[in-house]
């Protein structure tokens, strides 16, 4: 049942037909609107049955049995890292390295990396509106290495302050890390032109892709980072498993951050050899069934086309900033539609977050509240904690028309 907005670039009801879970009735009788995204998407069909099709038919462990299974199981897990690979146009497989989750991915760097090539004084630069997993490994690391942390501030529209950013460039950081896309502002940061800019003052740059992989097209190549981090829960595939991309001559300098099985060629009682990448950061068992999973998310993703997901999620953020705006009291922090995705954070004057989240609740609209893992972020805007809606490609102009009829009840009962 979509409308004129939500068909323009995507056939929504076929879309929103391979999301069994979109189809779940509330307490009220009505299918649930689902507004978190940005925290985890929800799974299409096709991902949910190849992960229960491989238990039911494959399962085994991986780059180590001889037998059908075993062989089975590792050729799927590799071909889910070739899609990858494809996905973000990585020069080679050997550049994607499986990890938990992005928190673990930017950790990875941080231990291996940072501990090996960073001395006491050295600058690393980041920016305000980054959410926790890219600012506390890099504190943990500073702690130890007696760092110099800087940080790019955040200007009222929600931009990144580029004079700001420019004069941090000259004072030679030796590395500069960003989130591709806010977890709360949903600003989209000029990743390619930071690179570059970050590149010619001699950093490197971990780009910190959690929000932007699931609804942009990614190619390191245009990017050109040096490191890039992402999830597969917020991409349509399952939790448990991640994706650090690392230019394979980089990956290949630095020191294991995992030890155990797989990650080694050979182990004497005193001394290892490394494996060759993409394993060497690989120890122990993987979450080989999340990874196919992730694999069948890549599929589906590019069968919709990254570039229709985008347009169909400004159309959807656009209409959601100029429904919210009508509300009195409603206050949207973030850029304008051009320059963001599909996340709005907001406040409700004189109601708290949470009270919003949970009367929102009540009649069938999930949001987040709370500082979603950026706290220094809404310091940086005065603020304890914001509601977030956020969107994905199955998100309707009915279900933004149910947030603001929610919204106004919140209003009547705090009136
Ligand atoms: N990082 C996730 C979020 O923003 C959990 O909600």
């Amino acid at each position: 049942m979509a409308s004129a907005i939500s068909n323009t670039v995507l056939d929504i009801d076929r879309i929103r037909a391979e999301f069994p879970i979109l189809h779940r009735e509330t307490q009220l009788g009505a299918p649930i609107i689902y507004l978190d995204s940005a925290a985890t998407s929800q799974k299409p069909r096709q991902v949910i049955d190849i992960m229960s099709r491989y238990y039911e038919q494959q399962n085994a462990n991986i780059h180590r049995g001889i037998h059908r299974l075993a062989e089975e199981a590792t050729q799927s897990f590799e071909e889910a890292r070739n899609k990858i690979a494809h996905f973000i146009n990585a020069n080679s497989s050997k550049e994607v390295i499986f990890t938990r989750n992005t928190t673990e991915a930017i950790n990875l760097v941080a231990y291996s990396w940072g501990r090996a090539n960073l001395q006491a004084g050295d600058m690393l630069l980041l920016t305000e509106m980054e959410h926790h997993s890219n600012l506390v490994p890099w504190q943990m690391l500073a702690a130890e290495k007696d760092l110099h942390l800087e940080f790019i501030p955040v200007t009222d529209e929600g931009l990144l302050d580029w004079t700001a950013f420019e004069h941090f460039l000259l004072r030679e950081p030796r590395l500069v890390a960003f989130t591709h896309m806010s977890n709360v502002l949903g600003t989209i940061n000029p990743a390619a032109e930071m690179v570059s800019l970050a590149h010619q003052a001699g950093a490197l740059v971990l780009i910190d892709g959690a929000q932007s992989a699931p609804h942009l097209k990614v190619d390191m190549q245009t990017i050109g980072a040096d490191f890039y981090a992402f999830s597969a829960h917020k991409m349509c595939g399952p939790t448990g498993i991640g994706v650090l991309y690392g230019r394979e001559k980089l990956l290949a300098s630095m020191p294991p951050f995992l030890g155990g099985g797989d990650m080694i060629r050979r182990v004497h009682l005193r001394s290892f050899t490394p494996n060759e990448l993409p394993h060497k950061f690989e120890a122990g068992t993987p979450a080989i069934a999340e990874a196919i999973g992730l694999g069948a998310a890549v599929d589906f993703l590019e069968s919709v086309g990254l570039e229709k997901i985008h347009q169909h999620e400004q159309l959807i953020v656009s209409y959601a900033l100029e429904r919210l705006e009508e509300i009195p009291g409603v206050v949207v922090y973030g850029p304008r539609p051009e320059k963001k995705g599909g996340v709005v954070s907001f406040k409700l004057d004189g109601v708290h977050p949470h009270d919003v989240a949970q009367l929102l609740d009540t009649v069938g609209i999930a949001v987040r509240a709370g500082h979603h893992c950026a706290m220094p972020l809404h310091e940086r805007f005065h603020l304890p904690a914001t509601t977030r809606a956020s969107f994905y490609l199955y998100t309707m102009e009915q279900e933004i028309d149910r947030l603001v009829e929610g919204l106004y009840k919140v209003k009547e009962i705090f009136s």
